[in-house]
């Protein structure tokens, strides 16, 4: 079973709060989602292979330390994980995109797939699937299964709000993976939205409500 890393940063856990007030507008609610995703990156790159490197500062020649190249994907779920992309591609900004539209059913909460275009050799890439809201879990371990089927091996999920049950899911169905998440709130609603929560992502980012 991988790990359930709760990022409590107090950097991250002040941005989250101002998620979270409803008086919070499009503008500030879009630049904190990306700035989130940047410091979740941190972590979530903790294990990135280096290797040697010989050069010479301007005092002296020594051998230091420099990322080995291994090869990133990141995958945005549609729509509101694309908010966290570009907070990502600041530290990553070799990493490739792959793009997956995944909705909620909104009579059964299920999700429902109807657009996938991933880099062509996304099966030799470390991938780390970007969604700020993991609720009941079915959107990310669709995504993950989709991958997987794609031949992804090295997966990691990273999300600024969970709810316990969204995780619980994922650890089920994808026992391999890493969560990346600031914070596990209480629990979902009758419509499954996490509880007390920071409302519909997609909405907030995108100002369509
Ligand atoms: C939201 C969110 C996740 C999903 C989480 O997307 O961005 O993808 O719900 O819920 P789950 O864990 O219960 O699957 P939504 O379906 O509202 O689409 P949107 O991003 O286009 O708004
Ligand atoms: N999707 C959202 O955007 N918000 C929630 O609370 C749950 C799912």
């Amino acid at each position: 079973m991988e790990k359930v890393h709760i990022l409590d940063h107090p950097l991250l856990q002040h941005k989250l709060s101002i998620l979270r007030d409803r008086n919070t507008g499009v503008k500030e609610f879009r630049e904190i989602v990306s700035e989130m995703a940047t410091l979740e990156c941190y972590e979530a790159t903790r294990d990135l292979p280096l290797k040697e490197v010989e050069l010479d500062t301007p005092v002296a020649r020594g051998t230091f330390k420099t990322l080995a190249g291994k090869k990133l994907a990141i995958v945005p779920i549609l729509r509101a994980g694309l908010g966290m992309v570009d907070g990502i591609l600041n530290l990553i900004p070799s990493a490739k995109v792959g793009h997956i539209g995944l909705y909620r059913d909104p009579e059964t909460n299920a999700p429902v797939e109807y657009y996938c275009k991933m880099p062509v050799d996304i099966a030799e890439r470390d991938v780390i699937v970007l969604d700020p809201m993991l609720a009941t879990g079915g959107s990310a371990s669709a995504a993950i299964t989709f991958l997987k089927g794609y031949g992804c091996k090295h997966i990691k999920l990273m999300n600024i709000l969970a709810a316990p049950k969204g995780i619980a899911q994922v650890q089920k169905d994808h026992p391999d993976v890493d969560i990346y998440v600031a914070a596990v709130d209480e629990g979902l609603d009758e419509h499954a939205y996490i509880i007390p929560g920071l409302g519909d992502a997609g909405d907030r980012i995108f100002g369509t409500k």
